[in-house]
This record gives C-alpha cells, structure tokens and sequence, in this order.
C-alpha cells in the first residue's frame, strides 16, 4: 500500500510538471524584456539596404552593430554575383568569413539580417550560422528583398540553427540591382521602414 501511494505521488509530481509546462505560452508569445542582455545584430549587405534595416533595429533597441564580409569578396558585377550564389547554393559551398565575432557566447539576443539571394539564403550567412553555436539564444531574422519575398531564407535560419528560440521575423522591399536600382532606404521610404520596424518589435514583444 505504501509502494503504491508513494509511486501515485510521484506520478501525480509529474503530471502536475508535465502540465505546467504545457501551459507555458510559446516562446514566440514571451516579452522579450533587453535590459541587461548583450544584443549584438549582425547583418550582411551589398547595396546597404540591409544594412540600414540593421541600423534602424540598432536605433530602437541598441547593441552592437557587425557587418558579415567574405575572405574573398564577391564581384561587383551583378551578373557575375549572380551566377556565383547560385553555383554556391547548388553545392552547398560556404564562403569563408573574414569577419570573427568575439565572445559570440556572450550574446543573448542576436538580431540576423540578410538579403534574399536567389530566393535563398546568402551563402556568407549560412556560413556564419553553420560555424556558431547558437544554442539557447534568441535569434530575430530580418531581410529586404527585391520584391520577391523571402523566399526559403527564414526556413535556413530555423535549419540552420535548430537550438535557437527564433522569433517572428521582418521582412520589407530593398533595391533592385538587377534594374539599377541600389539604395533605397531614405525619405519616405525610410520613414515607412522605422514605422513597420517599431509595430514588428512591439508584436514580438521586444521591449527595452
Ligand atoms: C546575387 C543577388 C541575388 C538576388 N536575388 C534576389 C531574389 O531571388 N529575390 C529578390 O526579391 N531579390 C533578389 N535580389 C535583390 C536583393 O535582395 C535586394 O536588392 C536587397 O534589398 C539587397 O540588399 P542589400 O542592399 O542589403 O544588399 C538579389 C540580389 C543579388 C545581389
């Protein structure tokens, strides 16, 4: 009798555990409170679009600011670059970084901005994300894109770093090398950009 009382005791620990967890709201549901957390957002960019995204989120949050660069940079030529992702992305290969982060550990909330390339992933930021170990931070994808979305670019952030708690991400139109147009991220266009930047933080709950 006593075997059975103490196993239902235990049992009964469980399912009270079991249960509280369950109840727990998603991760993606949580504040997101930064004081006293290391934020760093690191971004690679070509024609600055992103990089200005980068350093508007940097403007309404803080943290430190690291632009992703190759050992070997890529062409300036659009087409040459073009042609370059793609037999990058067919096999798998991943640019060496010139950048290093040091202490990445040391960061918490890490922001991860990038343009759409060839409706992927930029290969220098599947580099950067397959060499870390990102386990148990809070990682905040952003992107701008031609115009054609983003793609399979979130989906490789999740794979590429499966131990992260990745929140909702952010996504606005950029340039459009492929018609000349590079830099758009200014006036009107910049002011649109801070607004949607502001309600993205709110609704995902990052507070400073
Ligand atoms: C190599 C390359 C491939 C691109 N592929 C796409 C694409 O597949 N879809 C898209 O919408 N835009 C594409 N773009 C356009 C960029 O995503 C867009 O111009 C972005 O805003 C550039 O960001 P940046 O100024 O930070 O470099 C491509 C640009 C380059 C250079």
């Amino acid at each position: 009798m006593k075997t059975i009382t103490s196993s239902m005791l235990v049992a009964t620990m469980i399912c009270f555990m079991v249960g509280c967890s369950k109840a727990q709201r998603p991760a993606d549901s949580s504040d997101h409170n930064l004081d006293g957390k290391n934020v760093l957002i690191v971004y690679l960019s070509r024609t600055k679009n992103t990089k200005a995204i980068a350093e508007i989120i940097q403007n309404q949050v803080g943290g430190k600011l690291v632009a992703l660069e190759l050992q070997k940079p890529y062409p300036e030529n659009y087409q040459a670059i073009v042609d370059q992702v793609a037999k990058e992305n067919a096999e798998g290969y991943l640019p060496p970084l010139k950048t290093k982060i040091d202490s990445l550990e040391k960061f918490d909330v890490i922001f991860i901005g990038f343009p759409t390339w060839g409706m992927q992933l930029p290969p220098p930021m599947k580099s950067f994300l397959s060499q870390h170990n990102l386990k148990g931070k809070t990682l905040i994808p952003f992107n701008t894109n031609a115009g054609y979305g983003i793609g399979s670019t979130f989906q490789t952030v999740k794979d590429l770093a499966p131990s992260g708690n990745i929140l909702e991400g952010f996504s606005i139109q950029g340039g459009k090398e492929r018609d000349g147009i590079f830099f758009v991220m200014e006036g009107e266009k910049e002011k649109l950009a801070k607004d949607d930047i502001k309600k993205w933080l709110q609704k995902i709950k990052i507070t400073k």
